[in-house]
């Protein structure tokens, strides 16, 4: 024990004459994509100087049933990581994909991933690579122009909450590297844990699907972190991800990422980039049969938020009030004909052009700037039917956002 004791001492030591050296830099400012540096889940060597790994902690490295290959950063090695059925409980948790061939013969991979300590109540799936095989329709048939929508039937990735009453979380496939989702959590239930499942194909019987990969980082996210209650997860937050400033910072970036409840996504950020699920690059398809929050960081100096479609293509229903609202969902739907329902909601939206309206489909974003005001919150709420129609685009969205802190004068919200 005074041993182990000696050890946190000479690492805070450690850390501590690190963070002198790095004062200049502070985390809120390299923003949520660079918070683990040393030692976590960055990419590295091992000591044959050609096999790939995830610099980890020793003790992450075996709990996540990994192999060390080499040494990394800080008292950290090189974990080469593709184990299948994982159980972990670490603050940060990287998988990857075991090798997978043209051949594979289809796998199910379950990553269970328990929650570290008492005060976790959320945790952050980053999806540092995610390529599995896109979701598809049926196959077209002459004369018929409604297809079911476009779901995830070869590859599935479902993050399923253990306890009872939680979320309903969306199966996802296809393309979603960079993308991210939050799970929220509760520690006073008895089911402490969150499993993350692979589907994966047979490669043999469709050889023509695309190799499954994918790298996911699960943060556990620490809520009411007063320093006094975070020291619990204290010893495993130092060796693992080395904070700048022991204590505080971790509690703080912790802080900085907590989701406002309800969010599927969340970006901290002032601004950044968000896109559709499976946005492909362009090319889509969107998923069918989503519903859910993108949301983003409203300080008490932000008033609102503005999009930019980099690009924007949806399916709708009509096209009479330029895509929007009415033209996207209607209410009483129509009886014997289904009709497109697939539409991003921003709240309290206005376009630079002057144009007002909440419901968004069809191509009304694209080449836009869109300035979103609501009281409250600040989110966009992606919804999609079950529903393709020959011809129509359902190829989704990517947005570059800026949140605002002037929403009165036109000239600031459109500069
Ligand atoms: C499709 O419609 C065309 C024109 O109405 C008709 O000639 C053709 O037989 C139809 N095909 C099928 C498979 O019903
Ligand atoms: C967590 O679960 C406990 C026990 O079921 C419940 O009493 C409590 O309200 C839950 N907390 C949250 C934040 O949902
Ligand atoms: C759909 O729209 C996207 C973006 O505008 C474009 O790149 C793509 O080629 C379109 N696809 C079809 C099938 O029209």
């Amino acid at each position: 024990m005074a041993v182990k004791l000696k050890f946190i001492l000479l690492i805070i030591a450690a850390v501590g004459s690190g963070t002198a050296m790095d004062t200049h830099r502070t985390p809120r400012q390299n923003g949520p994509a660079l918070i683990f540096t040393a030692g976590n889940g960055e990419q590295c060597l091992g000591s044959d100087r050609s096999t790939g790994g995830v610099c980890l902690s020793r003790n992450q490295c075996n709990t996540q049933g990994g192999k060390a290959i080499g040494f990394c950063g800080v008292f950290a090695t090189c974990c080469s990581l593709n184990a299948c059925d994982v159980r972990t409980n670490t603050k940060v948790a990287v998988f990857i994909n075991p090798p997978l061939n043209r051949e594979s013969s289809g796998l199910e991979c379950s990553y269970n991933v328990e929650i570290n300590n008492n005060n976790v109540c959320q945790m952050r799936i980053d999806f540092e690579t995610f390529n599995l095989a896109p979701p598809t329709t049926v196959e077209a048939v002459e004369n018929v122009t409604s297809r079911p929508g476009y779901s995830c039937r070869n590859d599935i990735f479902q993050v399923t909450n253990l306890q009872a009453n939680s979320d309903i979380l969306p199966p996802l496939c296809g393309d979603n590297n960079g993308q991210h989702m939050y799970v929220r959590v509760n520690a006073s239930t008895n089911s402490r844990s969150i499993r993350i499942n692979f589907k994966i194909a047979d490669r043999n019987t469709q050889p023509n699907l695309p190799q499954a990969t994918w790298k996911i980082k699960v943060t556990q996210l620490e809520c009411f972190n007063t320093l006094g209650k975070y020291r619990d997860g204290f010893l495993e937050a130092i060796t693992s991800s080395l904070p700048s400033t022991p204590l505080s910072s971790s509690a703080d970036r912790d802080e900085y990422l907590i989701a406002p409840p309800g969010c599927l996504q969340y970006y901290p950020d002032r601004t950044g980039a968000f896109e559709s699920f499976n946005y492909n690059r362009g090319a889509g398809p969107y998923i069918a049969n989503l519903a859910y929050a993108t949301c983003f960081k409203k300080t008490p100096d932000v008033c609102g938020i503005k999009l930019t479609a980099a690009s924007f293509e949806m399916a709708f229903r009509d096209d009479t009030n330029m895509y929007l609202d009415t033209d996207c969902q209607t209410n009483p739907v129509v009886q014997g004909s289904s009709q497109s329902e697939d539409y991003l909601f921003i709240p309290e939206a206005e376009t630079a052009d002057g144009l007002r309206g909440s419901k968004y489909c069809g191509s009304s974003a694209s080449d836009q700037i869109i300035a979103s005001t609501p009281p409250g919150p600040l989110y966009v709420h992606f919804h999609s039917d079950n529903l393709v129609t020959t011809d129509i685009n359902e190829s989704g969205y990517r947005f570059n956002y800026n949140v605002l802190n002037n929403c009165y004068l036109r000239t600031n919200t459109f500069p």
